[in-house]
């Protein structure tokens, strides 16, 4: 077997569109994910769109042992960690979970990787980092801000993590990508964002709506400083965003730490994004004006210059390709995976 990629959470939507882009580009792809928020389908469906199978391993990041006969069994030589946990509301809840899936579960997987001699890392990190007072476009050079969640802490921890892993030993290359708001899904329609339960996210919210399976949706706040007084956000298409892990796996030939922002730098309102739905999926989608939603900012959005100057990537797609894949994918799959 040629080198592989380890993807922890690769079963899950942004691991499963980069799962995809890594098989077409001719990697081997090894899979470690403990399918808490996932579905095995996703596997059957990877293989419709590529023709190839990544191999999975049903298991846990926290677990050392799992982690030691991973990069026993195959030869890794570059590990993408998605898996972790990511509802915001929940973090407050479950705080304890949250540390230890994000943080506790990270540093296991870098001691095993440092065990295995693998020293190649990118790392699922989130616009959240910049914190609540950050000045928009968030740019990498501004420091880490006040999280206002245990999520968002776990990131910017494990980003501190990281930072100190390299000064402690400067053999390591690791990636630190910064997220804005991944929408979208593969044009096949074969894969996409299947949330269990009531999404907390907007996209997967309206898709809901326009399936039928939610009745109306709720805008959290009109009261805003921005153009509508509806939340601004920079949503990205998942496409672009797992090309960009590619893209940045070319960072990783230099030892250091490298912070990328991935978003488009184009901020979008809650009311455009629904409007703009209707306009192309030519379903109606009923909303109600309601409080705000604890925690959420007004707007941001990304300076995204950095990643275009060194990785040479770029966000291309559209919203309303964004809107059309998410469609498409809702429509042909009105239940997920769970046919
Ligand atoms: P997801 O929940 O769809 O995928 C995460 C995957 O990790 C799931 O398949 C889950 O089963 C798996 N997993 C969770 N804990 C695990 C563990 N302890 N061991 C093994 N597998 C485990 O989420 P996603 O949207 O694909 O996000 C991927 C990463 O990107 C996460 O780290 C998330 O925090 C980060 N991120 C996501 C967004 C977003 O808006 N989706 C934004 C910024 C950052
Ligand atoms: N919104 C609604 N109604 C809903 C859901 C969301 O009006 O039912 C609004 C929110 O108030 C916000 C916007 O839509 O203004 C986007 O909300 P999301 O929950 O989709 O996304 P967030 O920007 O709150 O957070 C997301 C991820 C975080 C991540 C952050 C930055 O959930 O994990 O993007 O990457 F940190």
């Amino acid at each position: 077997m040629n080198k592989a990629v380890l993807v922890t959470g690769g079963a899950g939507y942004i691991g499963s569109h980069t799962t995809v882009e890594l098989l077409e580009a001719g990697h081997q792809v090894v899979i470690l994910d403990n399918l808490c928020n996932a579905n095995r389908e996703v596997f059957n469906r990877i293989e419709q769109i590529t023709g190839n199978a990544p191999i999975f391993i049903q298991g846990d990041i926290r677990n050392s042992l799992t982690l030691d006969l991973v990069m026993q069994l195959y030869p890794i030589h570059t590990v993408i960690h998605f898996a972790g946990l990511k509802a915001v509301g929940e973090s407050g809840q479950q705080p304890l979970n949250y540390y230890e899936n994000n943080v506790h579960g990270t540093i296991v997987l870098c001691q095993a990787m440092q065990r295995a001699g693998i020293k190649r890392l990118i790392f699922s990190s989130s616009a959240t980092v910049y914190g609540e007072e950050a000045p928009v476009p968030y740019i990498e050079t501004l420091p880490r801000g006040k999280t206002s969640n245990p999520y968002g802490t776990s990131k910017s921890m494990v980003e501190q993590v990281l930072t100190d892993l390299y000064k402690a030993d400067p053999e390591w290359s690791i990636v630190l990508l910064r997220y804005f708001n991944p929408i979208g899904a593969h044009d096949s329609g074969l894969i996409g964002e299947d949330p269990r339960g009531i999404p907390n996210n907007l996209m997967p919210y309206i898709a809901q709506v326009a399936i039928g399976r939610l009745q109306q949706l709720s805008i959290f706040g009109s009261d805003y400083p921005t153009q509508d007084g509806t939340c601004e956000r920079d949503y990205l298409h998942v496409v672009d965003l797992a090309i960009g892990h590619l893209k940045s796996m070319q960072a990783l030939d230099s030892a250091g730490i490298h912070i990328y922002n991935l978003g488009t730098g184009q901020p979008v309102s809650v009311l455009s994004m629904v409007k703009t739905f209707e306009e192309v999926t030519q379903q109606p989608l009923p909303y109600r004006i309601t409080d705000r939603r604890a925690g959420d900012l007004a707007a941001f959005w990304a300076d995204a210059s950095k990643a275009e100057n060194e990785l040479g990537w770029k966000a291309e797609r559209t919203l309303k390709q964004m809107i059309e894949d998410t469609w498409r994918w809702q429509s042909n799959n009105p239940n997920g995976y769970e046919r």
